[in-house]
């Protein structure tokens, strides 16, 4: 493994933007578009807690803004889940792809928006995670209605990750007011990254 390309983290292999892969896919013309344009470090808080608070049957995952989908893949690996990945950027697939291949995973690929997903699509899932996906304004309304729908539809467990944006701020207070079954953990890792933010997590209970 040549470490200035690509790195090994809670079980995966991650390559990054200097991969002669990731080079490639780049001139091929798959531009992220929406911040999908690398891994990100809220991916690590989540893996981190679900390591520690591992789920307890095989799963049904969805992965939602997933990027490059290394935090769907995590759930593929150590929980034998089901993962399927949704972003609204479709440049971002081919990455996914990249990382599923390099990783010997499979996971699947949809381009929807937060908006898109209603409750009979959200009802085929046990567990929804999303890494930092709550970064505009407007998104703390989209998620929080995304994570409604998603608890009506019966989903055991909703967990988002994010290093305390303002909009993750208000989605949080909104998840505190609607739902009876909330938590919000502070959460801190010194390997391999230094990273921190805080997990917004809605369950039925
Ligand atoms: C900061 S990146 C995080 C990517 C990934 N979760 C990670 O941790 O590496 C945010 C992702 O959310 C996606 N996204 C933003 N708004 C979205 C929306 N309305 N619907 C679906 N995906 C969206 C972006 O395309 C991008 O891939």
């Amino acid at each position: 493994m040549n470490p200035s390309t690509q790195r090994q983290a809670f079980g995966l292999k991650i390559l990054n933007a200097k991969h002669h892969a990731v080079r490639k896919l780049k001139t091929e013309g798959y531009q992220a578009e929406i911040h999908g344009n690398k891994f990100w470090n809220s991916s690590f808080l989540i893996m981190d807690h679900l390591k520690r608070n591992p789920p307890q049957r095989a799963l049904r995952v969805l992965d939602i803004g997933c990027g490059w989908g290394l935090l769907g893949l995590y759930c593929a690996k150590q929980f034998n889940a089901r993962v399927t990945g949704i972003d609204a950027d479709p440049n971002v697939g081919p990455y996914l792809q990249l990382h599923a291949r390099t990783n010997q995973l499979a996971m699947t690929f949809e381009k929807r928006r937060f908006d898109q997903l209603t409750k009979a699509y959200l009802s085929k899932f046990d567990l929804i995670v999303g890494a930092d996906i709550c970064f505009w304004d407007e998104l703390a309304k989209t998620v929080f209605n995304l994570i409604r729908r998603a608890h009506t539809a019966g989903v055991g467990q909703i967990i988002i990750a994010d290093p305390c944006r303002t909009p993750f701020e208000k989605l949080a207070e909104s998840c505190a007011h609607a739902f009876d079954h909330v938590e919000r953990i502070d959460a801190r890792l010194q390997r391999p990254v230094k990273a921190t933010g805080d997990l917004l997590i809605v369950s039925q209970r």
